[in-house]
């Protein structure tokens, strides 16, 4: 299948499980089912008969390589993820979700998704002052970007009937938090497959909102995030400088900016 990118031919195979850059097979690293019991709203269902099931699979940089001054310029990665339709225990498929670290002025690094084939909610959460935990499920389907906003955990989790590709932009330079959503058993809420979501004990005040994805007005609705990106990067330049991202757009002056 081809991933809709114009500046660099990417191809997953869907049958080989492998995406190929211009031909070029890209490496990746795995999630198992071993790998999530930590985050499981049933961690007994991991057994040693399916703990090293792949669930998912990180394609980091991919074809990064072919416009790397531009990728490198700003210090920004292009990622493409495949998560399998895998009953995880009744859950739906999911990543094992992370918060990011601060890039400055008490933000976290924002991060930009896009929906490449499948459907998709992403569950984002965010912690108080009083305790409480903010949560949006965000639907997204084929062709919807949807921004992670500073200082919210984010998981990604496949609720179509299939496999779900989506793509990310991100600051290349830093390492994700894992530890806290492993600490509290998974995000705030769980998203099981008969339908229903249950909210995680282990966090208290949780008040959940629905949203489907919204169009950004600064980006191009009709080009991909790797072509976008590629022609013109300063709109990605809240990746770097998250409080880009709490001015009204039409007020930036992005070009005076340093990127
Ligand atoms: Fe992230």
């Amino acid at each position: 299948m081809k991933l809709n990118v114009a500046n660099v031919d990417l191809e997953y195979d869907e049958k080989e499980k492998k995406l190929y850059s211009d031909g070029t097979e890209v490496p990746f690293s795995t999630r198992l089912v071993g790998d999530m019991k930590d985050v499981l709203f049933n961690p007994e269902f991991v057994t040693a008969k399916n703990r090293d099931a792949v669930i998912y699979r990180m394609f980091r940089g991919a074809g990064v390589e072919k416009n790397k001054t531009v990728f490198d310029a700003h210090n920004i990665r292009y990622d493409v993820t495949v998560l399998e339709d895998y009953d995880l225990g009744g859950e739906y498929t999911k990543t094992l979700g992370h918060y990011h670290p601060i890039a400055e002025n008490g933000l976290a690094y924002p991060e930009i998704y896009e929906v490449i084939y499948g459907k998709a909610v992403y569950l984002l959460q965010k912690k108080h002052e009083d305790g409480g935990y903010e949560v949006i499920l965000v639907e997204a389907k084929k062709g919807d970007k949807v921004i992670f906003p500073p200082n919210y955990g984010h998981i990604s989790i496949n609720v179509g009937n299939g496999i779900l590709i989506e793509a990310n932009l991100v600051n290349s330079t830093f390492e994700s938090n894992y530890q806290s959503i492993k600490d509290m058993h998974g995000g705030a809420v769980y998203l099981l497959r008969k339908d229903n979501m249950v909210v995680n004990k282990n966090y208290k005040d949780v008040s959940v909102s629905h949203q489907e994805a919204q169009k950004a007005a600064f980006l191009d609705a009709s080009k991909g995030l790797y072509d976008e990106y590629i022609s013109q990067p300063k709109h990605f330049v809240f990746l770097n400088k998250p409080e880009f991202l709490l001015w009204e757009h039409d007020r930036w002056d992005i070009d005076s900016q340093h990127f």
